[in-house]
């Protein structure tokens, strides 16, 4: 929500759109919705880490004019897939930071992981509107996005659905009347287990969610609740908020994505089909609403919905992250990176589901004190969380933490 009031861009003309990660599951949401409505959009760069075929081929629907590819190894199969095209091709960091800079008025950030940081920083610096999905930029450096996003004018349009429910019933004017913010969780595929179950758990069992259909990082987050603890550093980011402030309420059918409680005992929540064409709709159209083919709401099919506590004795990723958040300095730079290393060796089998949460928890203790002051702190801290991190999984392979 940062940055200064409306900057509508050129109302009549075709905004100016680039997204980056467009070949993942946010990315391909929103090219479905620019591609339902050609002519209000004129489509600037297109950005994924090594997908070229996909990449190459939305490129060409678009009529987009520039490509890039992150993983410069295939660069040559992207000039391939493009011959002809007249649109221009690029590979590296470099050339995805370039694509963040080029002049498009809304930039979608659907880059997964703190590899989004440098290109949605380039964004945020030339005062773009940014469609922020990728919560763990705001994770790792939401100080240093959110104060950069203010000093260039530039607006940060939330797309996780919890956050983009409550942009959508936050009364930024009645901020004084705002007493605090609930964010759903739907509680993931293990919602149910016993920790001793959850010890066992495949990477396959992890990523299949019971309401949403989402990368394979996001979904383990799901799964051991991590993305809910992110979510609520994201939320005091994005909504200035402090921790107790933002709270968590599981509920199973995802249908309430996100709650504003007022000091007059009102309460405004926004509801919607689980799908992520709504809120990147929402953010695509900001400030008017847009069409969405989202499946409609049937509140009397749905019958019942339920809500309740999340427990945090068998999902502790959740009481990490708020740990991270209280304490401040480089924790939530160290939890986001540990995570993701974590992540990562769980989806290669390389350690346990319990493990991810048990990994995150030593590199907070052994890395406490690290202090953020600038972009190269960020980038020190996060270096560090990712060796230890990965040293402790070379070390404990196959421990699996104690159920
Ligand atoms: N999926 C959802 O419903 C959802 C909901 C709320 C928030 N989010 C957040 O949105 C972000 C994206 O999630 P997702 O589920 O869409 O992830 P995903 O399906 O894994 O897609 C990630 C995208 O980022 C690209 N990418 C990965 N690393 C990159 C790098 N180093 N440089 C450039 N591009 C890179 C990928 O390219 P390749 O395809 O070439 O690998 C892909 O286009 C995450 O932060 C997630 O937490 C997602």
């Amino acid at each position: 929500m940062t940055g200064n009031l409306p900057r509508p861009d050129r109302r009549g003309e075709p905004r100016q759109v680039t997204i980056l990660g467009s070949t993942g599951s946010v990315g391909c949401n929103t090219v479905e919705l620019l591609a339902a409505a050609p002519e209000e959009y004129a489509v600037e760069a297109l950005v994924a880490q090594r997908n070229v075929q996909r990449l190459a081929e939305q490129a060409r629907q678009l009529r987009a004019r520039f490509a890039v590819v992150a993983d410069e190894t295939r660069y040559p199969a992207l000039k391939a897939a493009l011959a002809g095209s007249g649109i221009e091709a690029a590979a590296g960091a470099a050339a995805v930071v370039e694509a963040a800079s080029r002049p498009a008025d809304w930039v979608m950030a659907a880059i997964v992981g703190a590899a989004g940081l440098a290109p949605t920083l380039a964004a945020v610096r030339r005062g773009a509107m940014v469609a922020l999905a990728n919560k763990e930029v705001l994770v790792c450096a939401g100080a240093l996005v959110t104060a950069e996003a203010r000093r260039n004018g530039a607006r940060l349009l939330p797309v996780d659905s919890e956050h983009n429910a409550i942009f959508q019933v936050f009364d930024a004017a009645q901020r004084h009347a705002i007493e605090r913010i609930v964010l759903t969780a739907s509680g993931g595929p293990f919602r149910e287990r016993s920790r001793a179950a959850m010890a066992a758990v495949t990477p396959a069992e992890a990523v299949a969610h019971p309401n949403w259909r989402m990368g394979a990082k996001i979904s383990v987050d799901s799964a051991t609740m991590m993305n809910k603890g992110l979510e609520v550093i994201e939320a005091h980011h994005l909504f200035d908020l402090e921790s107790e402030r933002v709270e968590v309420v599981v509920h199973p059918q995802s249908v309430v994505h996100g709650l504003v409680y007022y000091k007059d005992g009102s309460v405004l929540a926004q509801l919607g089909s689980p799908d992520m064409r709504t809120p990147i709709a929402n953010a695509l159209g900001w400030p008017d609403r847009i069409a969405a083919p989202s499946p409609r709401l049937d509140l009397a099919q749905l019958a019942r919905l339920t809500f309740e506590a999340p427990d945090p004795e068998r999902f502790p990723a959740l009481r990490l992250a708020r740990a991270a958040l209280v304490a401040g300095g480089g924790a939530p730079t160290v939890l986001n990176a540990a995570n993701e290393v974590a992540v990562a060796a769980f989806l290669d089998s390389r350690i346990g589901f319990l493990d991810i949460a048990d990994i995150v928890e030593r590199c907070l203790e052994a890395l406490a004190d690290r202090s953020i002051g600038d972009l190269d702190d960020i980038r020190d801290t996060d270096d560090a969380a990712r060796a230890l991190a990965t040293r402790f999984i070379g070390n404990g392979a196959r421990r699996v933490a104690q159920a």
